[in-house]
């Protein structure tokens, strides 16, 4: 009995949790693949920053001054570096390195990114930061 009750449970709030809301959510972000390589700029990195780091980096304020809103301002040559991951202080910042500013900051509801988001953006800024 008790396991046909968790199944109902559990197949109601699917549907209510698909039928309700098709705006993308953080974890539909958080467990798309991202390509080993010919990253996209538009299909797998902009939508990352969209989620995680705008609210505090163009739509309301511009932290930093730095703007992830568009290609043009995550590739201010402050903060990202084509073709060189490894020095771009965007990367630093997501990596989470230290003698950096931690980004997301830790106090704020955004979430970390993950190792493989992570690696997309390094990805994409090694191959030259392209507006792909
Ligand atoms: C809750 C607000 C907030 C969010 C979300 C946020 N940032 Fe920031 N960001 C800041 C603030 C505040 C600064 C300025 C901090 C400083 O210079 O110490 C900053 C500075 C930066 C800088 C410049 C660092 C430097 O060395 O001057 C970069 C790059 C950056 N953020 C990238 C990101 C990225 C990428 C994300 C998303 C993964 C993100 N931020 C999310 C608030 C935020």
């Amino acid at each position: 009995m008790k396991k046909v009750l968790y199944f109902i449970v559990l197949v109601s709030s699917a549907i209510i949790y698909s039928g309700c809301d098709d705006t993308i959510t953080v974890q539909d972000v958080d467990n798309r693949e991202i390509p080993d390589s010919n990253v996209s700029f538009s299909k797998d990195i902009s939508q990352i920053f969209e989620l995680k780091c705008v609210s505090c980096h163009g739509n309301g304020g511009l932290d930093g001054g730095v703007d992830l809103t568009t290609w043009a301002g995550v590739v201010d040559p402050r903060i990202v570096i084509p073709g060189e991951a490894d020095t771009s202080p965007l990367v630093w910042t997501i990596e989470q390195r230290s003698g950096f500013p931690i980004m997301p900051p830790r106090d704020s509801p955004f979430l970390p990114l993950t190792s493989k988001q992570i690696q997309g953006v390094k990805t994409w800024i090694d191959e030259g930061a392209k507006n792909n």
